[in-house]
């Protein structure tokens, strides 16, 4: 990918403003189908705060990866439903596997998970023996097979604080999110090289330009962007956290350095505030090419078919769910 040269004048960020209450659009003959095939067939939708508008919009749960996973364990439905990436889905059916979990886009990965191949991690921790390894959420199962505890953008800084002081820490594989833990909480740890292709394509330059056009707006960014960009933001935190920070703070306009989903639920959750997509070089806003890999078509379709299903390995079950249940029981 060829990035644009610094003469060429950054894009123009997208701005979202609130939500007129009165202009809300009625759900679609789609939508509502698909409402309907999710009650006769008792199945519960969860959707990550990145999916589209259409597909928030007729889910049961939209959140971060901490609170869906947590949902995905408490649920009671014979069938999850998971709209976000495939690691996603894999995590519900860790926690909960006599459910069936199905997903709209099989093919729906991620470039962060994808830069820790579960062979690669094993050889190194034979080569490195006695490390504690803390991987972000963002794996695939055989990655969280290979690690002592689980942790996600939101709850990080917490997890890394109870691993027994005595141990050096491997974190994989974002090494973005495992520098920022390691300036909160003053603790080294070996950070594997893995990133998000999406959060790091935000600049310095881009945040500047969009400061210099709202100015006084607070710059929310997600830890994954490059270390240059969260030390010029004003807050770095989980997507979830963004919706409580964005709805406590005065301000009435915002900066968000996410994937571009993330103004769906901030326009819903914090009425009458305005949210500026922070662009990158490429482009206005920035969507993650696999979240939006599911559409409401393939999710109608996932939903009649009951296809297609996450099945995993029994050992790598088991093996990949005791460092998620140590997560859960770390951050209640
Ligand atoms: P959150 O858990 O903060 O929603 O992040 C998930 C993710 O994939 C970020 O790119
Ligand atoms: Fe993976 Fe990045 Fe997409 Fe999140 S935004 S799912 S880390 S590629």
């Amino acid at each position: 990918m060829s990035l644009k040269n610094a003469s060429t004048p950054a894009p123009t960020p997208l701005v979202f403003p609130p939500l007129d209450p009165r202009q809300a659009a009625p759900l679609s003959p789609l939508q509502r189908e698909i409402l309907e095939i999710k009650r006769r067939k008792n199945a519960v939708i969860l959707a990550h705060n990145y999916q589209t508008d259409d597909i928030q919009r007729v889910a049961d749960f939209v959140g971060d990866s901490l609170g869906l996973a947590r949902q995905a364990a408490g649920t009671t439905a014979e069938t999850i439903v998971f709209c976000g990436v495939h690691f996603m889905a894999e995590t519900a059916k860790i926690v909960n596997p006599g459910k069936r979990v199905i997903l709209p886009e099989a093919g729906a990965g991620c470039s962060l998970s994808d830069s820790c191949p579960a062979e690669e991690l094993a050889a190194y921790k034979a080569q490195n023996p006695g490390l504690y390894t803390v991987a972000y959420i963002n794996c695939s199962a055989a990655v969280k097979a290979l690690s002592d505890v689980i942790c996600t953008s939101g709850n990080a800084v917490d997890i890394v604080n109870r691993v027994p002081p005595g141990r050096e820490i491997l974190f994989v594989p974002d090494q973005n999110l495992g520098q920022w833990v390691m300036r909160q909480t003053g603790r080294g740890m070996r950070l594997w090289p893995g990133s998000c292709y999406a959060h790091v394509l935000y600049t310095v330059r881009g945040i500047e330009g969009a400061r210099a056009a709202h100015p006084g707006a607070p710059v929310v960014a997600h830890p994954e962007c490059i270390e240059a960009v969260r030390d010029t933001a004003d807050i770095v935190c989980s997507t979830e956290k963004m919706i409580g920070y964005c709805r406590d703070n005065p301000a009435g306009t915002f900066i968000i350095a996410t994937e571009t989903g993330m103004m769906s639920r901030l326009r819903r959750e914090v009425p009458g505030k305005t949210f500026v997509a922070a662009p990158t070089d490429l482009c206005g806003c920035n969507d993650c090419r696999y979240m939006k890999m599911n559409t409401l078509g393939k999710l109608r379709e996932c939903l009649e078919t009951l296809e297609p299903q996450v099945t995993l390995p029994m050992d790598t079950l088991a093996a990949a769910a005791a460092p998620i249940h140590r997560m859960l029981e770390w951050s209640r």
